[in-house]
């Protein structure tokens, strides 16, 4: 039997921003659960949601101070089951955003570790005497830039973490750990939650003796001290990727599999062999390929970067889940280049995601087609940004809030201000206007998923139909995909004569015969099936 994640839709939420209840600016469990229904008529079958857990919010939800709990600000536990209710009564699954790598500073568990060396909870993080000069044990860094140590001046030794200082990293080394995270997979899925989202899947267990890491090559724009880019001049050899992680998830597995419940890993490895070690059979089921969030628009680059992520599909027990964006990068449609052209090329690009072996996620506004907003340095939230001073690489531009109709608070809101600036949306960025536009980004998103549906499933082996050129093109079965990447049009031979048009960019098309050559428009997508 197909296990049921594969070839399923993934969609993220980003919970502070999809929808707000109560009214105070911030997104929340009772929006979501309002908006359901937008998600089934997309033909969405599987919502992420980012952190719901009480949280200082240092890092928006990525900072937890209790595990098996919700935010005031964001609902309550009742709110959690309603939402994995509604979600079930719509036929769709709940994934929970488990964050194992690190805890706020506010956990229990922490506050008790700083009471000093003696304390019971104080291996469950990572401490380290003073290198003899006085400053930190090692030279690692941290992804929001600066050290990844802290001092206590308490104790007088270093914590370790990997993000802010108030994410201290666990310390997987401790059995507890270990015991106490398996329970909170079991309270989830205890309470109907479908699988987990894994926060940097590839973190968590870090070399046992902490030694320095190499030096890295840097590009020209790497700026030393102040910004994230001090992370990238470091090779993390040591500290990220261990052997040891996918013990973790080998654990894990056995527990999701009793609740028929999926793992899906944010396992941030940019060259694909690194990521067959974490989907074999016994591993995660699924993980996130990002290395299309770094290609520029390239129909060479982006052709190898799909064709890679497609033969780690094809190799892997386990899936790919296949993004083009979400709530840590610029929305694809400004990657790309942004207003209607970027829009375009991000659909078309959609289009050639969709159907790949594996499982295709949205961010949300991605089915909107919506592009960066500017945020201006006072309005900054991102630790990145606001307390770090990269405003260049702050996220909060793919985390503004949600367009749901034209107006004041966009629907997402009633209050005047939400905690992120409504990023000067237009009236045609709107769930409600695109609705009701045949035309609209949000109609071919509806119609492609619908397209899709009746097709699968397909068998896995994939056949490129073209190596050069602007049009990227692959057949498996009798269903091919083609998406002109290019700025010209141009005329291929699909191989598919009989074919017809099941879905296009050009919803013209659809339906009928492709005919033995196909004409694409730049940026257009088809989907044709015999
Ligand atoms: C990855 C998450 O997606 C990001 O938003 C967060 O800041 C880091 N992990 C740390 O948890």
């Amino acid at each position: 039997m197909t296990a049921w994640w594969r070839d399923a839709v993934g969609y993220e939420v980003y919970v502070r921003s999809f929808a707000d209840a109560d009214g105070d600016g911030v997104g929340d469990l009772p929006g979501i659960v309002a908006r359901l229904d937008h998600l089934a008529d997309l033909g969405v079958d599987i919502v992420w949601v980012t952190p719901f857990y009480p949280s200082p919010m240092l890092d928006h939800g990525y900072d937890v101070a209790d595990y098996t709990d919700v935010a005031a600000e964001l609902g309550s536990l009742a709110d959690a089951d309603a939402l994995v209710a509604g979600a079930h009564d719509r036929g769709m699954r709940l994934l929970v955003d488990l964050v194992p790598n690190h805890s706020s500073s506010e956990h229990p568990w922490f506050r008790s570790a700083r009471r000093g060396r003696d304390d019971p909870y104080r291996d469950y993080y990572v401490w380290r005497d003073p290198a003899p000069d006085g400053g930190p044990p090692n030279n690692w860094r941290s992804h929001f830039g600066g050290p990844a140590w802290t001092l206590d001046e308490t104790s007088g030794q270093y914590w370790l973490h990997l993000f802010l200082p108030e994410q201290p990293d666990l310390n997987w080394a401790n059995p507890a750990v270990h015991d106490e995270f398996e329970a909170i997979l079991r309270f989830w899925l205890e309470r109907g939650a479908d699988g987990f989202r894994i926060d940097v899947a590839h973190s968590l267990v870090k070399h046992p003796d902490l030694p320095d890491d190499p030096l890295a090559v840097v590009s020209d724009e790497y700026e030393a001290g102040v910004t994230a880019d001090d992370f990238e001049a470091l090779e993390h050899r040591y500290d990220l990727d261990q052997p040891g992680v996918v013990d973790v998830y080998r654990r894990w597995r056995g527990i999701a599999d009793e609740f028929g419940a999926v793992l899906i890993g944010e396992v941030y490895i940019l060259e694909a062999g690194g990521l067959d070690r974490y989907l074999t059979a016994e591993g995660l089921h699924l993980a996130f390929w990002f290395a299309p969030l770094h290609r520029v628009w390239d129909p060479a680059a982006l052709r190898a970067v799909l064709r890679e992520g497609t033969d780690l599909a094809q190799r892997v027990d386990g899936g790919v889940g296949w993004v083009q964006g979400s709530h840590d990068v610029s929305r694809a449609v400004a990657r790309y280049g942004g207003g209607q052209v970027g829009r375009e090329r991000a659909l078309a690009f959609g289009v050639l995601l969709s159907l790949l072996p594996g499982t295709p996620f949205l961010y949300q506004g991605e089915e909107l087609g919506v592009d960066d907003p500017v945020i201006r340095p006072e309005d900054a939230q991102d630790p990145i940004a606001a307390r770090n001073g990269a405003y260049d690489k702050g996220r909060d531009v793919a985390r503004t809030p949600m367009p749901w109709a034209p107006g004041p608070g966009l629907g997402f809101t009633s209050a005047p201000r939400a905690w992120l600036p409504f990023g000067d949306r237009r009236p045609e960025d709107t769930v409600a206007v695109q609705r009701a536009d045949p035309a609209s980004t949000l109609s071919a998103h509806r119609r492609l998923l619908a397209a899709r549906r009746p097709l699968l499933p397909l068998p896995r082996d994939v056949a490129w139909l073209t190596d050069d050129g602007g049009v990227v093109a692959y057949r498996r079965g009798d269903v091919v995909v083609a998406a002109n990447l290019g700025d010209d049009p141009e005329d291929v031979d699909l191989g598919a004569p009989g074919a017809s048009v099941r879905f296009g960019t050009d919803r013209a098309r659809e339906g009928s015969p492709a005919g033995p050559r196909v004409r694409l428009a730049p940026r257009e997508a088809v989907i044709l099936a015999s």
